[in-house]
């Protein structure tokens, strides 16, 4: 069934107050719920309470044992006849059993829960629906030696000991909150304590729970809460409300993090870190969603959402808000550029393909399928357009206004906006349009100059999309600035133009050199753009443009020029784009970190979503000829980088970072270059790094060369790090992202091994998941890579159907290929579709990946 959201009603009743009590049992836990009813305005329907796979064992109405009521399929259907009741119900559920990792399940000998969006219902009766907001009570008892640690929302209010070695404690949240946002753990558990002042002088308690071998890796994750907690004061004027702030990494988790109030709960990959087990991407994700978890607080949990199509305006809000923090903790610019190339990774892929939809969709089969690129990153850049069009300080204002005036209630995406708007004066209505239409708008821009004048023509369309054929133009926020060729200076101030119209003309006059156009600086809209500019005009930009963003993107653009002439006519001239990164890996004035970024070749995916058919194996030698002659052509240089940084030791800061990013991006340009000592070099990296950053990329250049040091390595990995589960999972992944032509074997292989498992997401998705985006691997033309997903994720369906879902996009790019592979993935997806007792979440990404 298709929930619309123009359907829309406010909820039937309230539920002002509840009282939750477990008993608490990984084979059978009683919940005793004590809900406190009001029926909203005058209606005779009944209390229809949401459930999953729930049977009440009693049903009391005003602590009377009722009669009336019945079961409409998985919901409790309960007649009322006055205003307000009482209503006690009673479940017994198996938290051990439950392998989807929603609800109430056993992770590693804890319990845990997953309640977003709709996890509640498999825990106890209740209207799980965002709109409705309760003040919880909580109280838990279990067995004191197994579970000696009890938490929950809110603030601990009482313990004590019980019969037969149990005990209990009891927590209350004074905020009122959706159900999606319910938490308790049990578990053999100890805390990494610390404690936070707020700027008005409160005292928070904080703590990060783990299993006690853990304890020694959540230095990190404590530390980024308490920057976090700093920043939302500083830069938001918001502050935590409660006394305590708990956050519990489990092994076992569907996605990244989530923000129960007070009680965030994380896959464990988000919090544990030390140099030997983490690489510096690891510390940085930690960080950021540790704030981003944080920032929930109140962009999420204060003001939380009125149905989940607003699910943007809590995610991509946030969004917004942890990448502004990561940038202001480091190079500005080089986050900006991961963000942008994550952006283009996963979203853009889904704005053309057949699962896009809006950034506030309008239907949906299941809502855990919406938890998207789009909805996430899309909707990040959205509000960062919104930054960009007021400027911070009206930005400011209207988030002020918006957290003041929504407080405490479930609002919507228009909500946002108007607030934005009455706070800044700017009128924002033909803007809106950034969420109801979705595909990536694209914007030709030429610049043509006549004598002193230069004239940019810009035009715009936005694709059609799934349900949505004919689009009105957006407004594009578009940063522009012109550079003399000659001379390298800027011939303007940088200009904000909002380009609103299909088509409009920008005018330069008293030129003295002809200009040179930098456009979308800072990737100032969420687009793609195409311009007239020469080879020559993007290796000037990327020498001398004074943003750092469009510099990379100058040689981003030069690099996939290369690519793309180089796939359509079996070969292209290199030279431009060997000398513009000579010139970038030698300028001493660049941080290293951001040289690193800018002399990586964009990704064969990328590359393939530049084309109208995708050719994977000519993508793949296309690159690998590009990188063997930078290898070679630059050999000197990777090798002056690479021995400058050498035997550095550890340290975590910018600087260390760098140094490392730039280290690993050089070995892979020896080895790329075919020099005979290059898998020497990489695994005396291997053997002697001191920290995970330098390994694993060692370990990852080793991976995809021939050398029998690359057997050596990928043996001596796993025997370092047997027994922990992070690590595998890198060992995993990295062997499945290798560009050999034996990687679908190999993977096929992996799947078989002993520490392969389907019950762990993070495991899965590091085979599987990386798999299937390693586009040469997956697309081998025998469609033996379609076939092993395929039958993996009919496997991981039957027990995890949210995290099997997630991984049915790749498939679904059917149509950018040739029509033997489109064939062969199709028939993968109907497949699929065929399977029976398919989940829901399964059948809507399977059959809209088919249309
Ligand atoms: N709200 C969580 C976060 O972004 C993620 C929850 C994901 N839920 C889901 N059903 N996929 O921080
Ligand atoms: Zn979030």
């Amino acid at each position: 069934t298709i929930t619309r959201r123009e359907d829309y009603r406010e909820p039937d009743w309230r539920v002002p107050e509840i009282a939750l009590d477990f008993d608490l049992d990984p084979a059978a836990t009683r919940v005793r719920a004590t809900l406190q009813v009001e029926r909203n305005g005058v209606h005779d329907r009944p209390l229809v309470l949401d459930g999953d796979a729930l049977v009440p064992v009693s049903v009391l109405v005003d602590g009377v044992e009722a009669t009336g009521w019945s079961m409409d399929g998985p919901n409790l259907v309960i007649p009322l006849t006055g205003s307000a009741h009482r209503i006690d119900t009673e479940v017994v559920i198996a938290p051990e059993r439950n392998t989807q990792l929603q609800g109430l399940y056993a992770s590693q000998g804890m319990l845990c829960t997953q309640c977003e969006a709709e996890g509640f219902r498999r825990i106890t009766f209740f209207p799980d629906r965002p709109d409705v907001l309760s003040r919880y009570k909580v109280r838990m008892t279990a067995d004191k030696a197994r579970f000696p640690v009890l938490l929950a929302n809110g603030d601990p209010i009482a313990q004590g000991e019980g019969a037969d070695g149990r005990h209990w404690a009891e927590w209350h949240d004074p905020f009122p909150k959706p159900s999606y946002l319910f938490a308790l753990v049990a578990g053999d558990l100890v805390a990494n304590r610390g404690s936070f002042t707020t700027l008005s002088g409160r005292t928070v308690e904080l703590g990060i729970w783990v299993r006690s071998p853990d304890l020694a890796k959540t230095d990190h994750a404590l530390h980024a809460l308490k920057l976090s907690m700093a920043w939302d004061e500083q830069v938001y004027g918001r502050e935590y409300d409660l006394d305590v702030f708990n956050i519990v990494a489990v092994d076992d988790f569907n996605f990244g993090a989530m923000e129960n109030k007070g009680l965030n709960v994380f896959n464990s990959r988000y919090i544990l870190a030390d140099p030997d087990t983490a690489t510096d991407y690891d510390y940085d994700a930690i960080a950021a969603v540790v704030a981003h978890e944080y920032f929930h607080n109140w962009s999420g949990n204060r003001v939380t959402c009125r149905d989940w199509f607003q699910l943007s305006l809590k995610e991509g809000f946030t969004v917004f808000r942890d990448q502004s923090f990561s940038a202001d903790q480091g190079s500005a610019a080089v986050k900006r550029i991961e963000d942008v190339r994550g952006l283009r990774a996963s979203q853009f892929p889904e704005d053309s393909g057949p699962l896009a939809h809006p950034v506030r969709p309008d239907e949906y089969i299941e809502i855990s399928n919406f938890y998207t690129a789009t909805i996430y990153n899309k909707g990040a850049e959205v509000i960062r357009m919104i930054h960009t069009i007021l400027g911070p300080d009206k930005f400011r204002a209207g988030t002020d206004l918006y957290f003041q005036r929504f407080d405490g209630t479930a609002a919507t995406c228009e909500d946002f906006v108007a607030s934005m708007e009455e706070a800044s004066g700017a009128d924002l209505s033909q803007f809106r349009r950034w969420y109801t239409q979705a595909g990536t708008p694209r914007v030709s821009a030429t610049l043509t100059q006549e004598g002193g004048r230069a004239r940019l023509s810009l035009r715009q369309s936005v694709p059609p999309t799934p349900g949505q054929p004919v689009k009105e133009p957006m407004v594009l926020p578009l940063k522009i600035k012109l550079f003399g060729s000659f001379t390298g200076r800027a011939m303007c101030d940088e200009q904000l133009m909002l380009f609103k119209d299909d088509a409009a003309e920008m005018v330069f006059e008293n030129l003295s050199e002809t200009p040179v156009l930098s456009i979308n600086r800072g990737f100032s809209a969420p687009i793609i753009v195409e311009t007239n500019r020469t080879a020559a005009d993007l290796a000037f930009l990327s020498a001398h443009d004074d943003d750092p963003f469009a510099r990379y993107e100058a040689m981003q653009q030069l690099m996939l020029d290369t690519l793309v002439a180089s796939v359509a006519s079996g070969s292209a001239d290199h030279q431009p784009v060997i000398d513009a990164v000579r010139n970038t890996l030698t300028d001493g004035a660049l941080d290293p970190a951001f040289i690193a970024e800018a002399v990586l070749l964009p990704s064969d995916s990328f590359i393939g979503d530049q084309m109208a058919v995708v050719d994977p194996e000519a993508i793949f030698r296309a690159r690998e000829s590009l990188r063997r002659d930078l290898g070679m052509a630059l050999n000197a240089e990777w090798r002056a980088a690479y021995d400058a940084v050498r035997a550095n030791r550890f340290e975590y800061s910018p600087t260390g970072k760098g140094a490392r990013r730039i280290k690993t991006v050089a070995l892979g340009y020896i080895a790329a270059s075919g020099a005979a000592d290059a898998a020497a070099l990489a695994y005396a990296q291997f053997e002697g790094a001191d920290n995970m950053t330098d390994r694993q990329g060692a370990l990852t250049t080793l991976a995809s060369g021939t050398s029998p040091l690359r057997e050596q390595a990928i043996e001596a990995f796993y025997q370092r790090y047997a027994g922990n589960g992070l690590v595998l999972d890198k060992w995993f992944q990295t062997q499945a992202l290798s560009s050999r032509d034996d990687t679908a074997q190999r993977v096929e292989a992996l799947a078989q091994h002993r520490d392969f498992t389907l019950a762990n997401p993070n495991r899965a998705r590091a085979l599987i998941g990386a798999f299937a985006v390693n586009q040469r691997a997956f697309h081998d033309i025998s469609g033996r890579g379609y076939r092993f997903v395929a039958d993996q994720l009919i496997a991981l369906d039957r027990l995890n159907p949210q995290t099997a879902a997630k991984l049915i996009p790749p498939l679904g790019r059917w149509k950018r290929f040739d029509a033997a592979r489109a064939a062969r993935m199709r028939a993968e997806l109907e497949r699929i579709v065929a399977t029976p007792g398919l989940s829901k979440d399964m059948f809507e990404q399977a059959t809209k990946s088919l249309d």
